[in-house]
């Protein structure tokens, strides 16, 4: 029997208004399952993203023995088991469409002294694991991948890890974070030097798991050896999430909206940067701090938008925010040029690749280039458009509707669940006219 497709239909036009909280942030709920499970003690954790990616990472440890009660309305405990205390799964461990789940626990799995075999869904099946499982061999991991470098990995235990000093080729937390975590099994220092800032959510955590953790410009450093000491852990809400609000807000004027508990880790706040160069009317307010991580409220108010040329330094700290931010080009006055991008290609989808053919069938002029996009900013038409299972592309393309003129289809929308699962309700709260439809 083949599962029902969940498609979105989006009523034209609307406003945003109130306030509201997105859930959890993602990679923060991915790090706090991790680091609680190979802690010593219990990890309290509330606000945790109860969404599929994050359920696959808990899935896994419970699977290598770990304790924990919940996750319920965001509250997880982990009994901690030490980082040596993981025993061998009966069976392979699905991280289903988690990029983060697969890289960060292929650098866990390095360290153990049982095999374990990673695997995923379609989308993840297609998503290149070289960038982590080569210099995981160089810290002398053995892992075998499927052909050009795919997942399945094939993690074998009982390996000898020595720390290296490595240079990354793109700039990945994901890898960076997936080598400080086999670092932490390793013989000595492992130094992971990265070519521009990425989220640096790992290190935060690891510090306050009590782990020394040196940051020294573009190199993190740690040593192997230590212990992580259980902490609760309050997880902010997810910028990545809130901003299918801000952009929502943001090009539709008369909106008002107010995103509570926002994390604004500087290393993800590319969005409300490139939006205000956009010239949106974004404020941040009441700044304070929650589990080593600051936080704010979001204010955004609906305007005129102008096309820009995104700077090049802002791609990594925006790196998933661009479905949306796609929308807030289309809606701009003029054009705005993305590049130095190409990390976009390799993410749950092309994203350049699949935002063009949507915004192409809802009459929006683009160009697509190797590493970014051209977007004309114009008037959107309803139609039918393909999320190709990308959980980011079909929330882009719901907010759409508030400047659409006539009803947008956004087919196949069911992995929202992954990183989003109360989308559609938060959505409609706040003024969306959208509907979920089971074909
Ligand atoms: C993530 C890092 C980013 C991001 C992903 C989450 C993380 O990936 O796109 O959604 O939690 O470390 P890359 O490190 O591959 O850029």
């Amino acid at each position: 029997m083949t599962e029902a497709r969940l498609d979105y239909r989006v009523a034209p036009g609307g406003v945003f208004h109130g306030r509201l909280r997105v859930a959890g942030d993602k990679s923060i709920s991915h790090r706090a399952v991790m680091l609680g499970a190979l802690a010593e003690g219990v990890t309290r954790v509330t606000g945790l993203l109860e969404g599929e990616d994050v359920l696959c990472t808990l899935a896994a440890f419970r699977a290598m023995g770990v304790t924990a009660e919940g996750p319920e309305h965001g509250r997880l405990t982990l009994h901690g088991v030490g980082l040596h205390g993981l025993r061998a799964p009966r069976g392979p461990l699905d991280m289903g469409n988690s990029g983060t789940a697969m890289r960060l626990m292929a650098g866990i799995l390095s360290g153990q002294q049982f095999d374990s075999v990673l695997t995923g869904d379609a989308s993840l099946s297609k998503r290149p694991m070289k960038r982590v499982s080569e210099p995981l061999g160089l810290m002398g991991a053995r892992i075998d991948t499927a052909e050009g470098g795919r997942p399945p990995l094939k993690i074998a235990g009982g390996r000898k890890l020595r720390g290296i000093r490595y240079e990354m080729p793109m700039a990945s937390a994901q890898v960076k974070s997936s080598l400080l975590l086999a670092g932490l099994y390793a013989d000595g220092e492992t130094a992971v030097t990265e070519p521009a800032p990425t989220r640096d959510h790992t290190e935060r955590m690891l510090r306050g798991f009590g782990y020394a953790v040196t940051t020294d410009d573009a190199t993190v450093r740690l040593r192997g050896g230590g212990r992580l000491t259980a902490r609760d852990i309050d997880v902010p809400a997810d910028i990545s999430s809130a901003t299918f609000f801000l952009v929502g807000a943001a090009i539709s004027s008369g909106s008002e909206l107010v995103l509570e508990h926002v994390g604004i880790n500087p290393t993800r706040i590319g969005v409300i940067n490139i939006l205000k160069l956009m010239g949106a009317d974004v404020t941040v307010e009441n700044r304070r701090e929650a589990g080593g991580e600051p936080v704010a409220d979001l204010r955004v108010r609906g305007g005129r938008l102008t096309g820009i040329r995104i700077p090049e330094d802002q791609v990594p700290l925006a790196i998933d925010e661009f479905p949306a931010l796609f929308i807030a080009a289309a809606c701009a006055e003029g054009e705005t040029v993305l590049t130095g991008a190409h990390e976009l290609r390799v993410k749950e989808s092309d994203r350049i690749a699949v935002m063009a053919e949507g915004l192409t069938r809802l009459a929006i002029a683009v160009r697509e280039t190797p590493d970014g996009i051209v977007i004309q900013g114009g008037m959107l038409r309803g139609g039918e458009v393909d999320s190709h299972g990308d959980h980011r592309i079909a929330m882009a393309f719901a907010i759409a509707g508030l400047r659409a003129g006539a009803p947008i289809t956004i087919r196949d929308c069911k992995n929202v669940a992954t990183s989003f699962p109360d989308f559609v309700d938060l959505a409609k709260h706040a003024g969306l006219a959208v509907e979920e439809i089971l074909v």
